[in-house]
């Protein structure tokens, strides 16, 4: 080694050293370095100080209590970090782990200083502003040539990170609507990443039972969502809407870090995870999963051995969890309609069947077909629903069926409104199935009650061999109502939440899958066609493929 020279500064940029070494390290103090041929060369100061408000650390001696170093792990790595620290404390250097109000020097390792200023502000340091004033920002050769000459060396400007002002150069490269259905939304996006991790976030939200934190992550990942080009820098989001500060700082760990560690860490929990299984059995919602949860169920065998619990759609949907949860491709939701077509046909020649949902949005898979059923004759399709169901069942295509003439239940508050506003207005009739796609063996328990009846109540799946559990929705609306169905049953969720909330704020009007009202002129409005709506609305009509929000 030089004489005088540190080890550190000899060190590759990329140097990274195990963590098992440190030890050694940091053990001896200031004694026990590996500068210590170094240190010994330095003037000795007679005695330690410590900095004001800082813990005493017998371990080392702090001889220049007026510079406060904290390092910045960002690009540096913690090995690194690690390593560097303890070689700083060892020459009587005081430095913080963390960045906090104490700290004066702030030294990092191959980062702008606009990216230093925003690692500091997500820490939390209120000390620096957004020019970088109030702290020393400073490149490692400060830190390696302090360490060298045993002392703070004096700041010149080659050892300044330079901090410019952002405005210009993070011009966003578009405006995005703040409405999603004045948005286009491709099945095809480019922030898959990003919007992922967001929706993790809105899943955990639900099922804490935060709807307002739900949404606000789900608003923000569907604006990502809608994004013609792949963000790489935090700043690009700056002038979008619906991104709100905990998005942003998610966001900016998972660009930053490629993964956040909130939403690992909730991956990783057993709630989740808990929530997540339950949820995921048809019928069941997350008060009822919350609820097994607090009372100590955590497997879906917990669940068979409290199978009196159970409603029979939950009972039918533990049986066929399997292949519930294995997608529905878009062969199988094809051959299902034209099934159903087949039934409709028998019943009433001339009733149409449509398959919507996530399919005609063009995915090529989903978790249920989607099917509208109408006549064009109003009024002919009352009964219609009955008969299709009963024919199908003696067909033995049906693992298990529930009619239900008010779906409005499930709906959201403005439709509750529109419910008081015209109660006059029609309900859908609906038909919450399983369908079984393939035919069904001898011996296997076709429904819930006669598993149990059987003594056998272990979940069935018809996986590997000919036939398959799907969930099916059958919806029957009268012609007249078809396009605001069609428009409601299309979704994504998002797009449609947005729809309505548009309707309000926007054109004092209220949408939901029956009809348009006008609130001011208190009238309804007919429309033929999906596109006649979006007229309505004054919108631009977004086809289905890009109603993916
Ligand atoms: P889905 O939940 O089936 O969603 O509802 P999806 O988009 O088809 O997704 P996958 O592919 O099955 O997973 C389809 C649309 O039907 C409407 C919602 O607006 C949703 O966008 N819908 C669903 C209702 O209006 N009412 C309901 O009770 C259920
Ligand atoms: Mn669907």
């Amino acid at each position: 080694m030089q004489s005088g020279a540190c080890v550190c500064s000899l060190l590759p940029p990329g140097f990274k050293v195990q963590s098992s070494t440190l030890p050694a390290l940091s053990r001896g103090g200031s004694r026990g370095c590996f500068h210590e041929a170094t240190m010994s060369h330095l003037p000795v100061k007679k005695k330690c100080q410590q900095p004001r408000n800082l813990p005493a650390d017998p371990q080392y001696c702090v001889r220049f209590p007026e510079v406060v170093l904290c390092l910045v792990e960002k690009k540096m790595g913690i090995s690194r970090k690690t390593f560097l620290t303890s070689l700083a404390r060892c020459k009587g250097f005081c430095v913080e782990d963390a960045s906090n109000e104490r700290v004066t020097h702030v030294v990092s390792e191959g980062n702008s200083g606009n990216e230093v200023v925003e690692w500091l502000k997500r820490k939390g340091n209120r000390c620096v502003d957004a020019l970088g004033n109030g702290l020393a920002l400073l490149d490692l050769s400060w830190f390696t040539e302090s360490m060298s000459a045993g002392r703070p060396v004096e700041i010149e400007p080659r050892h300044r990170l330079m901090v410019t002002a952002q405005a210009e150069k993070l011009e966003p490269k578009c405006q995005v609507a703040a409405y999603a259905c004045q948005r286009r939304t491709p099945l095809e996006q480019k922030n898959q990443i990003l919007t992922e991790a967001l929706e993790t976030l809105a899943e955990e939200a639900r099922f804490c039972g935060s709807d307002g934190r739900s949404l606000a992550f789900s608003r923000a990942a569907s604006v990502l969502k809608s994004l013609p080009w792949k963000v790489r820098k935090i700043q690009e989001l700056n002038s979008l809407s619906c991104i709100g500060e905990h998005s942003r700082r998610v966001l900016q760990e998972v660009l930053e870090d490629g993964v956040s560690a909130e939403v690992e860490r909730v991956r990783q929990s057993e709630r989740y995870q808990t929530m997540k299984l339950f949820t995921k059995i048809f019928g069941v919602g997350v008060k009822t999963a919350s609820r097994w949860y607090q009372e100590g169920l955590r497997t879906l065998a917990d669940l068979q051995v409290h199978h009196a619990k159970l409603s029979k759609e939950q009972q039918a949907g533990l049986l066929h969890y399997e292949d519930l949860n294995t997608p529905v491709k878009r062969s199988e939701a094809e051959a299902i309609a034209q099934a159903v077509r087949e039934a409709v046909e028998r019943c009433l020649p001339d009733a149409s069947v449509t398959l919507t949902g996530g399919f005609r949005r063009g995915k090529q898979s989903g978790h249920d077909v989607d099917l509208l059923m109408t006549h064009p004759m109003e009024g002919q399709e009352v009964g219609l629903l009955s008969k299709v169901v009963g024919w199908l069942d003696q067909q033995g295509s049906l693992l298990y069926h529930s009619i239900h003439r008010n779906s409005f239940q499930s709906f959201e508050d403005e439709d509750q409104e529109i419910a008081s506003s015209a109660s006059t207005m029609d309900r859908f009739e609906r038909c919450f199935s399983i369908f079984c796609l393939g035919s069904l063996p001898e011996g296997i328990p076709k429904a819930a009650s006669e598993a149990q009846g059987s003594g056998n109540s272990v979940p069935v799946s018809g996986m590997s061999s000919s036939w398959k559990a799907v969930r099916v929705d059958l919806v029957v609306t009268p012609f007249s109502q078809f396009p605001y169905a069609l428009l409601g049953w299309t979704g994504s969720r998002n797009f449609e939440r947005d729809l309505r909330r548009f309707c309000k704020h926007e054109k004092k009007m209220v949408l939901n899958s029956h009809a348009l009202y006008d609130t001011e002129k208190r009238t309804f409005l007919t429309a033929a066609s999906e596109e006649h709506i979006f007229q309505h609305l004054g919108l631009e009509y977004i086809p289905p493929e890009e109603r993916n929000a």
